[in-house]
């Protein structure tokens, strides 16, 4: 009961006011969560039936069906394997563990048992994304030649940022990677295909933070003693893509100036595209024959984009973040109720996972990693 603990609970609740014609009616039976309080003060806001400090409580509870884990990335894998396991279907944020074998656990774990499995790569949900895919596959751009993708964050700039679990590699993983880097590999291959190799680059440009002085949730100042940062401020890859085309990925959570900076340049033979996620509902676009010249506008999204209709009449209409959770809460509930999978899964997660571990094994040896 994080951010995405609050984010997963408010979506469900919305979900069918977006989605009317959902065959699925959400519930909120239970919550967990361990810090005293928690879960209680959760229950009474959002409306759950019961508060436990146990998430097992809530993996043995035969009335509940489906589960959001909202945990830190080391308990991913313990809870998302049980749950699925104990019959349950999960919604689960990424980067699904700290490496690709957790990942690859859950997604067994998830395929056995024959639940439905969603992941929360919901960057890949905003309208404009939807219709640069559209676009893309379409073949406005022509061939793809050459993408940047950047993701750029100052939530942990503040030299003084808690040393909370985020920043340990038993309980955070791979630091920027799994944090942002994720969003930036599922939005490659959902809009450009399968990557085939990595070279890679990382950074920890602050080494020491402040141990935190109490519970943490989200990115709280530190007051204890100083800890030792182990895992990437900062990752550049270049990829090469199984298209041919060339992509530079970079993150950074250590970026000062840069607040939620996440989005991407794509260029083609014919055309190309722009998204920035502080402005999520326009587009950039350079299409047509010129080449040379090309004019570029700004498009709004609108009916006929992705999801956009299901919260909004007409175009310049603003969604925002938690909008895209909504969608993924749509997916996630279609998933079960149909037996097949609609939005990112736990295979999504578990491509992405290779790459990020590829990214990491290339920043240690200094050269090209095959996929
Ligand atoms: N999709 C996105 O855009 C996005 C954004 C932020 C975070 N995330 C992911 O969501 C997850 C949580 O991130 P957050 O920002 O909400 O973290 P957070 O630190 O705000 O919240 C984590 C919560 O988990 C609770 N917790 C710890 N141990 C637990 C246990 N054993 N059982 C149940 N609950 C436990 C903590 O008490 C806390 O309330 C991470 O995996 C992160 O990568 C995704």
């Amino acid at each position: 009961m994080g951010w995405m603990g609050r984010v997963h609970a408010q979506a469900y609740v919305r979900v069918r006011h977006h989605f009317p014609d959902l065959p699925l009616r959400p519930e909120l039976v239970a919550v967990a969560d361990p810090e005293p309080g928690r879960a209680e003060e959760a229950a009474a806001r959002f409306g759950f039936a019961t508060a436990t400090r146990d998430w097992r409580d809530v993996a043995e509870d035969p009335t509940v069906a489906a589960v959001s884990v909202t945990t830190p990335n080391f308990l991913h894998r313990e809870v998302g394997a049980t749950l699925a396991s104990a019959g349950k279907h999960i919604w689960i944020e990424k980067p699904v563990g700290l490496s690709s074998e957790d990942a690859r656990a859950v997604a067994g774990a998830v395929a056995s048992a024959g639940v439905a499995g969603t992941v929360g790569f919901n960057y890949r949900n905003a309208p404009a994304v939807a219709a640069a895919r559209e676009l893309i596959s379409g073949g406005r751009l022509g061939l793809i030649t050459h993408a940047r993708f950047r993701l750029f964050s100052d939530y942990a700039a503040h030299p003084d940022g808690a040393l909370s679990w985020r920043y340990e590699r038993e309980r955070g993983g791979n630091g920027v990677l799994g944090d942002l880097a994720s969003h930036g590999v599922d939005l490659v291959r959902h809009l450009l295909g399968e990557i085939d190799s990595v070279v890679a680059d990382t950074a920890v440009f602050i080494a020491e933070r402040p141990r935190p002085s109490g519970a943490t949730a989200g990115h709280t100042r530190g007051a204890g003693p100083l800890g030792r940062v182990q895992n990437e401020d900062y990752a550049c890859a270049q990829l090469r893509l199984a298209s041919g085309a060339r992509v530079v990925l970079e993150a950074s959570r250590v970026a000062v100036g840069a607040q939620n900076d996440y989005g991407f340049e794509i260029h083609g033979t014919e055309g190309a595209l722009s998204w920035d996620f502080r402005r999520m509902n326009e587009l950039g676009t350079s299409l047509g024959s010129a080449y040379q010249d090309q004019p570029v506008s700004t498009v709004y999204v609108g009916p006929g984009d992705g999801e956009y209709a299901a919260f909004q009449p007409g175009a310049a209409n603003a969604m925002g973040y938690d909008d895209l959770k909504v969608i993924e809460a749509c997916h996630f509930l279609r998933s079960i109720a149909s037996g097949t999978s609609h939005g990112a899964t736990l295979e999504d997660a578990v491509r992405t996972a290779e790459v990020l571990d590829s990214m990491a094994r290339s920043a240690r040896t200094g050269t090209w990693v095959t996929l």
